[in-house]
């Protein structure tokens, strides 16, 4: 009996020293050993069969066995903490020497830079900025502006209809109307309205069948001609730069008259003539002109009491010629290697 308990505390001494090697092995060993199943506790159990002389003798000897162990466990317990505590911190060490993570920065697309360039130009001339919706209906992208359903310029703005009577706008000039409408009657106005518009059209460097307009209307009592080309020179010179010359030519729109096409001198060859101007020296910019007295009176203003100007423009062509882009489908396609560069 002496012999077995003996053999089985070395056992045991030997696998707490040796064996465990985390917490989870030290817990096993413990049950092994010491708990209700234990091999050290089926000894004392069985201690019941030993004489009554044996029985304190070899009861004192297992209960030794047992505290001695017992305190070998919690020291092994406390050393193994100790350990994994200790490989934790090494492990998780932060190297505060390392450089930081920076956030990969956003860039405003170009197309957006343009329009915040145009707005701030405008807003500083008092305009203010009115909107209207892509999908739009008929009568405000034609009828409204002195065109009626079998007009033949409606055929330069081919679209995407809906319906018979609903569009995805063609241009932004049916804001014209809209903001007309919005206003007590013969009340001045001076707005200018970005947003998309959608042709039928070819998806090449120089065309889209969607892009973007900015559309510009002042209505007041005594607005003439002479307000047209210095709001628009004013502009023109704050967008290409003071030395940039601006051309009036005799066009036509349903919606003005007279109407005019603004020309800039072209801003790679400086007017000497090159590819981009194609030889001329000029570059198309905008339509404008005086607004048509039928659309003054469609939208309930008197053209008796008040006239006005419109123009508008495309922003991809502006922005093109400022960034010097040289393909129209760079400003659609998210290439990051070209957004990165604004
Ligand atoms: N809406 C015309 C176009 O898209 C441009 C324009 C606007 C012309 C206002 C005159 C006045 O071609």
């Amino acid at each position: 009996m002496e012999k077995q308990i003996e053999e089985l505390r070395s056992n045991a001494i030997a696998a707490i020293d040796k064996a465990a090697k985390s917490l989870n092995d030290l817990n096993d060993i413990r049950v092994k050993y010491l708990g209700k199943k234990g091999e050290l506790t089926s000894i004392l159990r069985g201690m019941g069969k030993l004489s009554a002389e044996d029985r304190p003798r070899i009861g004192q000897i297992v209960n030794k066995a047992r505290q001695e162990l017992e305190d070998l466990i919690a020291e092994k317990n406390e050393q193994l903490k100790q350990e994994e505590l200790e490989t934790r911190l090494i492990n998780e060490r932060i190297d505060v020497t390392l450089p930081g993570r920076t956030n990969p920065h956003g860039h405003i697309h170009p197309l957006t830079l343009t329009l915040l360039q145009i707005k701030e130009i405008f807003m500083r001339m008092g305009f203010s900025v009115e909107e209207g919706p892509e999908i739009e209906k008929d009568y405000y992208n034609f009828e409204a502006l002195n065109l009626p359903k079998d007009h033949p310029a409606r055929d330069m703005q081919d679209s995407f209809y809906i319906t018979e009577d609903i569009l995805m706008r063609s241009q932004t000039s049916p804001v014209q109307a809209r903001t007309m409408e919005a206003h007590e009657p013969n009340s001045p106005i001076r707005m200018i309205a970005p947003g998309r518009v959608y042709r039928r059209d070819d998806y090449d460097a120089t065309h889209s069948p969607m892009f973007t307009q900015v559309e510009g209307m002042v209505i007041d009592k005594g607005i003439s001609l002479a307000d047209l080309k210095g709001t628009l020179e004013t502009f023109l010179k704050q967008t290409f730069g003071p030395k940039v010359k601006v051309r009036f030519r005799p066009s036509f729109f349903p919606f003005t008259e007279p109407s005019a096409e603004v020309d800039i001198s072209c801003v790679m060859c400086k007017g000497k003539g090159c590819r981009v101007c194609k030889g001329t020296g000029w570059l198309e910019i905008l339509g404008s002109g005086m607004i048509h007295p039928n659309v003054l009176k469609m939208s309930g203003y008197d053209p008796e009491q008040v006239s006005g100007f419109a123009f508008g423009m495309g922003v991809e062509r502006i922005a093109m010629l400022v960034y010097g882009i040289d393909d129209l489908r760079l400003f659609y396609d998210n290439d990051l290697r070209f957004l990165k560069q604004f």
